[in-house]
């Protein structure tokens, strides 16, 4: 058992080292919350928040919508650890330890209705292409008829636009060394370092190395814009648009009809 306090302090850790990666993060947060909002048309949408880690967006997602309900879906013992002992007693909070690479992985949800929403968060670059297309089919069957997905992350443009690749880079370091001239006190690898060298993390560490999470995550396919969109209409996703974007950091949301 972690303790509620030493929890939420490595995921206070978390967020500081996710920050690094995008100095937006907060704004990209809101960003969704905002949209599940306009898209929810009830006070208690449910929503899916798919690798969700410790449950950054998710409870952020309920302070704003306390009558929500968010089922934080992760692969990754070692987080779904901390968000459960440093959330437990958050209303309307569930973590699910699932693996979105799995096909029928939404059958562990036990669905009781269709969700109103799929939200994530600078996860869905990890996985493999053919994954991230099973993933989006199973979604078009899983969301309410006009549902939406909600993806935040770094998504960047082909190859076939080098200039526009790097200019939205650029934007980004320029956005990071003016919000963070200092730099950052731990980079995600410092973070799991500290974390595997913490005895009451070592087993939920060693667990997460055997489930090779994150083994095609350097490289994905995923991590590029065209793929996400082509998915999201093979998928049957009928509008499918950026909703918020600094350089290649961007919410890209798809619409199913309805
Ligand atoms: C960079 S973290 C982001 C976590 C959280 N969304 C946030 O913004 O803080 C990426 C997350 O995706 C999860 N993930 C990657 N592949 C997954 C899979 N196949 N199934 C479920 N979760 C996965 C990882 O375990 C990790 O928690």
């Amino acid at each position: 058992m972690i303790s509620q306090e030493v929890a939420r302090t490595w995921i206070e850790r978390w967020d500081a080292q996710q920050q690094a990666y995008l100095p937006d993060r907060e704004d990209r947060f809101t960003a969704i919350i905002d949209a599940v909002e306009g898209i929810a048309g009830r006070p208690d949408p449910l929503v899916l928040d798919l690798g969700s880690g410790p449950g950054s967006l998710a409870v952020r997602l309920l302070r704003r919508l306390p009558e929500a309900t968010v089922l934080a879906i992760d692969a990754d013992p070692l987080t779904l650890a901390l968000g459960r002992s440093a959330f437990g007693n958050v209303t309307g909070l569930e973590f699910c330890d699932l693996d979105l690479r799995t096909a029928g992985w939404s059958a562990g949800l036990r669905l009781e209705r269709a969700p109103d929403a799929a939200v994530s968060t600078t996860a869905l670059h990890w996985l493999p292409q053919r994954a991230l297309g099973a993933l989006y089919a199973e979604l078009a069957r899983i969301l309410r008829p006009g549902g939406a997905l909600l993806n935040g992350d770094h998504l960047s443009e082909d190859d076939t636009a080098p200039r526009l690749q790097r200019l939205e880079r650029a934007l980004l370091q320029r956005e990071e060394q003016r919000r963070f001239p200092g730099g950052h006190a731990e980079s995600w690898v410092d973070w799991w370092a500290a974390a595997a060298a913490d005895p009451a993390l070592a087993v939920l560490h060693a667990e997460r190395a055997a489930r090779e999470v994150e083994s095609e995550h350097h490289g994905s396919p995923a991590g590029r814009l065209s793929v996400h969109v082509r998915a999201l209409q093979a998928a049957g996703f009928a509008e499918i648009g950026t909703l918020w974007q600094r350089g290649e950091n961007r919410v890209l949301c798809g619409l199913l009809p309805g």
